[in-house]
Order: structure tokens, then C-alpha cells, then sequence
């Protein structure tokens, strides 16, 4: 009896060792897949920083970035920007999710699935700008909590209104100029928007994809001004029949370059209420700029298709959490095949049982 149980025990372990060392190995062999295919990725990023046009390469190896709440210094502000929070460190791509005073459960379900990176690199990070909840002192005191608790709410001192949005995109764009300037992408989003960070983050990663002068989107070119009702925009407002090329408001990227030349144009160019096409007005001021429609950007019903990098709408919670979730297992899928096509792992298989035998002796 005792000797077949010790030779149990022993076939146990001779077992565990042998999962041991092939989990050890396979998960060598990952992370240093990861490694190289994420530097791969990270080292070809060329970013331009605040006011120089030079290329740098980015060669930051354990970069963290994180939301600093501090007051470095006081910087003038041209928009309606109270708040003072910090980005630390780079992000390859800012999201800026339009939210409103009241979408504390939008906000929520952002944070726990697409707002953030999960891996060790920062390649995205998400802030909310908002402004305030007119006459409602305990919604503003309930945003300054969150606020405190998340430091992802850029606050300005403008009044929450849909004719306000302009405000809105003038201090959300001016926060990220001015204090979070190592980005080289930038998403405006709104809260009712799924979006799918590594699908655009592919995207905009390729070759085929300006690094600059880059305005994309669900773009619309030679569209009708629309005049009528409350919501119509006046000839004083503005005075041509068609209005400049614009990218909808939904979701659309900007190239950090372009972000600076914008925020420079705040002054020259007064708000006009239509927010999406105040950001075509200026970029056309601006001159040189793409504006480039991608069908990544969609409209239409919470359903997955491969590609998408952004889909108005995601009208409830389980519509989010399903669709992040599709785009969480699409990519698992994407990296286990790159996994499996790697030359590198069929050639340390082969030798996992020699590592065995190795495991055995000692
Ligand atoms: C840009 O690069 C050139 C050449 O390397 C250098 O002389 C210049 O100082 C750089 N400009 C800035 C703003 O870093
Ligand atoms: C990580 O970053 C810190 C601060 O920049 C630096 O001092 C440290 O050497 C870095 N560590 C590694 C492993 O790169
Ligand atoms: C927009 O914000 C300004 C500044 O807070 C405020 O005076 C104005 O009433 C707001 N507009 C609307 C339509 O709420
Ligand atoms: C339209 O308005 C601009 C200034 O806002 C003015 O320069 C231009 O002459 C006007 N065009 C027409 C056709 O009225
Ligand atoms: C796998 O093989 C490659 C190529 O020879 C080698 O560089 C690497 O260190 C090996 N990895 C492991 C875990 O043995
Ligand atoms: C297995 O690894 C050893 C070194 O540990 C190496 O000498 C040998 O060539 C490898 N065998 C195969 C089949 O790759």
C-alpha cells in the first residue's frame, strides 16, 4: 500500500513538473512574445510634443501615466477650463468622452471596460470634460467627490447645456494641450459611444495612417446648413449655404499636432454652436489638415463586426459590457494567432521535454 502511494505521489509530481515546466515555458515564450510584438509597436511611434515639430522616438520602456491632481502652476486659460489635473507620462491615445453632470452610470460602465489599458503599457487613457449642473449644488458636490475619487473629470465653469458643447470641446481640447501635451492621438467620444481601443489603436498605428495634419472620422463634405426650428442656425450665424468638410460629433480623431493648431485658433474663430462643425471650420482655417472618412466609425445597432473602432450608439449598460467583451475575446483570438504562427514556439516545444528531463534529475 505505502509503496503504491509513494509511487503515486511520485507519478504526481513527476506530472506536476512536466505541466510546471511546459506552463513555465509557454508562458515565457508569451510574455516575450508580448514584449516584442508591444515594442515592436511602441518603438515605430513617432510623437511631436508641444510647440517643436521634430520626430522623437519614443523609447519609453516602463512608462506609467497616471492622473496627477496637484497645481504645478497656474497657466492662463482661453476657454471655461477650471480643471488643473495633470496627465503624467505618455499616452498614445487620449479619449476625450463627452459626459454630462448627471451620467454618473455611463461614466461607470466606461471606466470598468474600454476607458482604461489593461496591459502594462499605456497606450490609451480616458478623461470625462464636463461642466457644471446649473442650480444643482448637490450634483456638483457628487462631481467633485467623483472627481477626488477618479481624477478623470476635467470640469469647466460653463453650463451644461447641448448649446453649450462647444464650450465643452474648446476646454476639453485645451486641457489636453496644455496639460496632458505627450499624446499623439486624440479621440473626441461621446458617453453613449462604445469604443474599441485596440481596433483603433491598429489603425492608427499603420503606415497608411498620417501621423499628422490628421482630422478622421464619420466625416461629411459639402453638407446643407439646416435653418429651420429653435435648433436652426441662423445667416447671422452663419452666412454660406454648405458648410466646411466636419467629422460627427459621435466619435472623430484628431493628430496631437492638429489639437495645438485648434486650441491656437480659439481666439481667431468664435464659438459657433454647432460643436462638430466649429471643429471643421477651424481645421479649414487651420489649411493642410486630412480629413479622412474611415468606416471604423460606425452607426447602427449593438451588434460586434470586426473592425469597428467606434459605434453610436451603445444605449445600455449590457450593450457596452457585451460589445467590450467581444472586442477583448477578437483580440485574445488575434494574439493567439500570432502566437501560434510564431516560428519561435514550435522550436522551443520540441525541446520542453529535454527541460523535463533536466527537472527530473534534480
Ligand atoms: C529639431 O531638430 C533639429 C535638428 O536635429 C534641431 O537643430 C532643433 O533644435 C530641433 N528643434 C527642437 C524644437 O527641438
Ligand atoms: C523605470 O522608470 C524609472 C523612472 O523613470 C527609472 O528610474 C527606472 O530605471 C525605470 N526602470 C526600468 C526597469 O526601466
Ligand atoms: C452656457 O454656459 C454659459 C456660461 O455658464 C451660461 O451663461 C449659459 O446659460 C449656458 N447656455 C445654456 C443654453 O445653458
Ligand atoms: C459672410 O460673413 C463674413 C464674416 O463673417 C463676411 O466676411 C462675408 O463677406 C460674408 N459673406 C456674405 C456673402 O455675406
Ligand atoms: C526559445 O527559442 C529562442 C530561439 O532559440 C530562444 O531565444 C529563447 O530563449 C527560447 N525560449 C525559451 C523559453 O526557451
Ligand atoms: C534544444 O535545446 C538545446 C539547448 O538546450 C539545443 O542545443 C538544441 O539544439 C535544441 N534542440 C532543438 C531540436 O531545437
Amino acid at each position: 500500500m505505502k509503496s503504491s502511494s509513494s509511487s503515486v505521489t511520485k507519478s504526481h509530481l513527476f506530472f506536476a513538473l512536466r505541466i510546471g515546466t511546459i506552463l513555465a515555458v509557454s508562458i515565457t515564450i508569451y510574455v516575450s512574445y508580448i514584449f516584442t510584438t508591444h515594442s515592436k509597436g511602441f518603438f515605430h511611434i513617432t510623437r511631436i510634443s508641444m510647440g517643436q515639430q521634430n520626430m522623437t522616438e519614443d523609447t519609453s520602456e516602463n512608462e506609467t501615466s497616471t492622473f496627477i491632481t496637484t497645481i504645478p502652476e497656474e497657466l492662463p486659460h482661453r476657454t471655461y477650463l477650471i480643471s488643473r489635473t495633470r496627465c503624467k507620462g505618455k499616452v498614445f491615445l487620449l479619449i476625450l468622452v463627452f459626459s454630462a453632470p448627471a451620467n454618473f452610470d455611463k461614466r461607470t460602465i466606461i471606466r470598468k471596460t474600454w476607458a482604461t489599458d489593461p496591459s502594462l503599457k499605456i497606450r490609451w487613457r480616458s478623461v470625462f470634460p464636463l461642466g457644471q449642473a446649473a442650480g444643482d449644488n448637490i450634483l456638483n458636490k457628487k462631481l467633485e467627490a467623483e472627481g477626488m475619487m477618479y481624477g478623470d473629470l476635467i470640469r469647466g465653469s460653463y453650463n451644461e447645456h447641448y448649446q453649450n458643447l462647444t464650450f465643452k470641446t474648446q476646454m476639453g481640447l485645451e486641457w489636453a494641450a496644455k496639460y496632458c501635451a505627450d499624446f499623439q492621438f486624440l479621440l473626441k467620444a461621446d458617453d453613449d459611444v462604445f469604443i474599441n481601443p485596440y481596433a483603433l489603436i491598429d489603425h492608427l498605428r499603420i503606415p497608411d495612417t498620417p501621423k499628422t495634419n490628421l482630422y478622421t472620422g464619420s466625416c461629411r463634405f459639402g453638407s446643407g446648413v439646416f435653418r429651420a426650428g429653435k435648433n436652426g442656425v441662423t445667416w447671422e450665424e452663419y452666412n454660406k449655404t454648405r458648410y466646411p468638410p466636419f467629422c460627427s460629433g459621435p466619435a472623430y480623431v484628431l493628430s496631437s499636432d492638429v489639437v495645438y493648431k485648434l486650441v491656437e485658433m480659439f481666439d481667431v474663430k468664435k464659438p459657433f454652436k454647432n460643436e462638430d462643425v466649429y471643429i471643421g471650420m477651424l481645421v479649414e482655417k487651420i489649411g493642410g489638415v486630412r480629413v479622412m472618412v474611415h468606416r471604423g466609425f460606425r452607426y447602427g445597432q449593438c451588434k460586434h463586426i470586426p473592425g469597428t473602432f467606434s459605434l453610436h450608439r451603445a444605449p445600455t449598460i449590457e450593450c457596452v459590457e457585451e460589445l467590450f467583451q467581444e472586442a477583448m475575446s477578437e483580440r485574445k483570438e488575434y494574439e493567439l494567432a500570432q502566437l501560434r504562427s510564431a516560428r519561435i514556439l514550435s522550436y522551443n516545444v520540441t525541446n520542453t521535454s529535454q527541460v523535463h528531463e533536466h527537472n527530473q534529475i534534480s
